[in-house]
């Protein structure tokens, strides 16, 4: 029996909803958040303590895999869930806004994007078909189509020049998908912080009907509010049964704000980077474990929160690590963010399916700004 990539809605609040996404390794319930293993690891983490925040979808970067060690390797090993030991839902980027961020001499034209790797500075070429032969090498279930993200503030010809070139892209990369059973294609819209240049965008890449839809190039340098905005402007031109995936977003307060506004998947390196550095994402708001005030406090991060490592560890302890540069710091600092996420996640789920999402938000922030007691 081949399993068919579907999106199930169980429940609507206002705008919100609360569904379950199916591939071909698995179910997501939604809204989901995506831990990032860029690197065919999700950083600090075994592969099962991801399992066990609650994650049921982790990122892949094509960028990376492709220079270090190679798609073709990992198809050869059995490709990516069984390089990498994940035997659930595996989402990848499509790479054009990691060379964007990462790759230097960066060129780009009809044909794709010219780059030299940051790795060792050799010369690669992405164009959107080599992107989706690569997704398709690595075997991830949900692949994205090549696209241009500029950064903003940014002049509206460049980014309406990129909008553009990426729905170009868009069709191109659908064209390539040579998705099996259980595996989507999502479209990502563009189009920066110009309201039409984002509905156009939408339009267009509706009309190419995609199983799924990313909104890009937000969170790129622009406030809060531009980027609900550009949600609220594009989310009603998505088709309501088919997912909504934000990319690259972000702060527990962005993710409650855009779930609101009908987004269901979320990835960010926030929880993940930000806990290799001892800042620590928790009900109590963010919390900064250098700070000295860590160092004589026996108490740990959240007593009575179901995290197994924020309620086992003393303040002292995780201060001490963090303090010394320890590995084990890092991997206890990630894993609380993670799971953080994630109880924020099942949290708005069940708050949709109640219908007091609003309630739920407002308890949460409340919680935040309480701080840590
Ligand atoms: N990650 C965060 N933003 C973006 C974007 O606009 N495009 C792609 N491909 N990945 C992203």
């Amino acid at each position: 029996m081949s399993v068919r990539f579907t999106f199930d809605i169980h429940a609507r609040d206002g705008t919100a909803r609360n569904g379950t996404i199916t591939t071909a390794h698995g179910s997501v319930a939604t809204p989901a958040f995506m831990p990032v293993g860029t690197a065919a690891t999700v950083k600090a983490m075994l592969p099962e303590q991801v399992r066990a925040t609650g994650a049921d979808v982790v990122l892949g970067n094509v960028y990376h895999l492709m220079l270090r060690p190679g798609a073709e390797r990992i198809a050869r090993l059995g490709g990516l869930h069984h390089f990498m030991d994940w035997p659930h839902t595996i989402l990848t980027d499509s790479g054009g806004f990691q060379v964007m961020s990462l790759a230097s001499m960066r060129k780009i034209d009809e044909q794709g994007v010219t780059f030299a790797s940051h790795i060792d500075g050799s010369k690669h070429v992405l164009t959107p078909e080599r992107s989706m032969e690569i997704q398709a090498l690595l075997g991830s279930d949900i692949q994205m189509q090549l696209d241009e993200c500029v950064s903003l503030p940014n002049e509206r010809p460049a980014i309406e020049k990129a909008m553009h070139l990426s729905l170009r892209w868009a069709e191109r990369s659908k064209a390539a998908f040579g998705g099996k059973p259980g595996q989507a294609i999502f479209a990502i819209v563009q189009g920066g912080d110009q309201a039409d240049l984002r509905v156009q965008s939408a339009r267009a890449l509706v009309d190419m009907d995609f199983p799924g839809y990313a909104v890009g190039g937000l969170a790129v340098g622009e406030p809060q509010d531009v980027m609900l905005r550009m949600l609220d402007i594009v989310a009603p031109e998505l088709p309501p049964e088919r997912p909504r995936y934000l990319m690259g977003v972000g702060t527990p307060d962005d993710l409650l704000e855009a779930v609101a506004r009908g987004i269901d998947m979320f990835d960010c390196v926030m929880p993940t980077r930000a806990g290799r550095h001892g800042l620590c994402y928790t009900r109590f708001g963010k919390i900064n474990l250098k700070n000295a005030r860590h160092a004589d406090d026996p108490r740990p991060l959240d007593a009575d929160g179901d995290c197994p490592v924020a309620s086992r560890y003393s303040r002292a302890y995780l201060h001490h690590l963090t303090r010394s540069n320890e590995i084990l710091g890092m991997v206890l600092n990630t894993w609380i963010n993670l799971g953080y996420y994630q109880r924020l996640m099942q949290g708005a789920r069940r708050a949709i399916a109640e219908s007091r999402y609003a309630d739920y938000m407002a308890e949460t922030k409340a919680g935040w700004a309480a701080g840590d007691i």
